[in-house]
């Protein structure tokens, strides 16, 4: 007999939670599966033990190279040195965002204790862990170094102790605030991050500081993650150049010196051939009046791009400024033929954004503008050589060789000169490309 529509209804509804009760079967069972803790991961496990001869150093930092194994060593043994020394105390956890802290230490965290058979209730609305274990209850709360909420929040709390994941993203005034409010007895502070610039707050104030303070010093790199291979290793080292390879694989603080994009080499990066067979062709733009505006055509192949024409307007150089219909009409003039998917825009270019929308022909995006995490996808794209300049840019590949970094800053900063065309090419490298080749590559 024929079912009716209620009855197909109702067994779809059977089958979909009984689909769903095994899903969450599975990840209930997907134990973390730890390797051999190295040498330096088993010191951040068991400083504060009794037996320890550190154990009664007010805290501990560890920096240096990523994926060494900080954060899951860390996160780890602050909740067991927590559950082992208090009940009923609050303490905070804090990454850049809650979000990023969720995503990158939680999800470990929860699966780490729960095969040691810790009981962790999150509240998530709250941003409040319950942790259990036996009779000892302990809560420990999340915060967000940059959320304006964490800021306030933190305020009110009094903590048995702070463990700050990637610090030096945080605000000073956040890490005062809250390593402030730690004023139970045996409150520790427990800190990582990867190393920044030698003027950086964190390392004039708290590294160089460390004996002064109290506070364990361990220095990580990736050797100290037994969990990584040589080929995993290896891609990670071929992933960064420059003061990024120095601060993310070798862990130095060291200053960002000279050229931002020293590893541009013409020989490699300029090409006088145009692309054939491109998938999708972009438009990126650094809009300027008094300044110049540059704006580029991009070719991309699903893997490698091409720069294959460019706009750049000096309307100083040229003794004549130029309005947003004109600049529009010499960009339109530039794409032709070319089907182009969208065009990024510097997001400040108000004006010019609404023009082009205004003519309805282009689909237009606001870019990303994050400057530092922008340069470092770039010279990432450029070591790959997955990039190229066509030689008819030629303010582009001029640019490339002027662009420097600002060693009179006392943080990462470039010198406001020379970066137009640069401006462009990290708007299409950091909003479009790690994009599209973000599971890829
Ligand atoms: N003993 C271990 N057993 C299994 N996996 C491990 C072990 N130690 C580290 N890992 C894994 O190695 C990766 C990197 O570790 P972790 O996130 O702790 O590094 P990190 O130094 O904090 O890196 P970053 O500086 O990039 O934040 C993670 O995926 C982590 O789960
Ligand atoms: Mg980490």
């Amino acid at each position: 007999m024929a079912q009716t529509i209620e009855q197909r209804i109702s067994n779809l509804r059977a089958r979909i939670n009984n689909q769903k009760k095994a899903f969450r079967h599975k990840v209930k069972k997907q134990a973390f599966r730890f390797k051999p803790f190295s040498e330096k991961q088993k010191q951040v496990l068991t400083w504060w033990c009794p037996d320890s001869t550190v154990k009664d150093a007010d805290g501990i930092i560890a920096d240096g190279a990523i994926r060494s194994g900080k954060t899951l060593s860390m996160s780890l043994s602050y909740v067991l040195w927590a559950m082992n020394s208090f009940n009923q105390q609050n303490f905070g956890m804090a990454g850049k965002t809650i979000g990023s802290f969720r995503r990158n230490v939680l999800f470990w965290l929860k699966l780490m204790l729960a095969s040691r058979g810790y009981k962790v209730v999150d509240h998530r609305s709250d941003n409040l862990l319950v942790i259990s274990k036996g009779d000892t209850v302990n809560y420990f709360y999340i915060f967000g170094g940059k959320d304006e909420r964490s800021q306030d929040l933190i305020q009110g709390i009094t903590l048995a102790g702070m463990f700050f994941d990637e610090v030096a993203l945080m605000p000073e005034s956040f890490v005062n605030q809250a390593t402030g409010r730690c004023s139970v007895e045996g409150s520790k502070f427990w800190f990582n991050c990867n190393p920044d610039s030698p003027q950086h707050w964190f390392k004039t104030k708290w590294i160089d500081q460390c004996e002064k303070k109290n506070l364990l010093y361990l220095h990580f790199t990736m050797d100290d993650n037994l969990s990584l291979s040589e080929k995993i290793k290896n891609r990670y080292r071929g992933m960064y150049v420059g003061v990024f390879f120095k601060r993310y694989i070798l862990g130095l603080w060291c200053v960002a010196e000279g050229l931002v994009y020293s590893m541009f080499d013409p020989e490699k990066h300029v090409t006088s051939e145009h692309m054939t067979g491109a998938k999708e062709y972009i438009v990126s733009v650094d809009y300027g009046t008094v300044n110049p505006f540059s704006c580029g055509l991009w070719s991309f192949d699903g893997k490698n791009s091409i720069r294959e024409q460019e706009v750049y307007y000096n309307s100083r150089e040229k003794g004549r400024r130029v309005d947003d219909e004109e600049y529009y009409h010499m960009m339109d003039e530039m794409i032709g033929n070319h089907k182009v998917s969208y065009i990024i825009v510097d997001p400040s270019a108000a004006s010019f954004i609404e023009v082009i929308k205004k003519h309805g022909k282009y689909i237009v995006k606001g870019a990303n503008n994050d400057v530092l995490d922008g340069i470092r996808v770039v010279t990432t794209f450029l070591n790959k050589e997955m990039i190229k300049i066509h030689e008819s840019c030629e303010d582009c590949i001029s640019e490339f060789g002027l662009y420097c970094w600002d060693e009179e800053s006392t943080e990462d900063a470039v010198i406001k000169e020379n970066d137009h065309a640069m401006d462009d090419v990290r708007y299409y490298c950091y909003t479009f490309l790690r994009q599209r080749l973000r599971w890829k590559y």
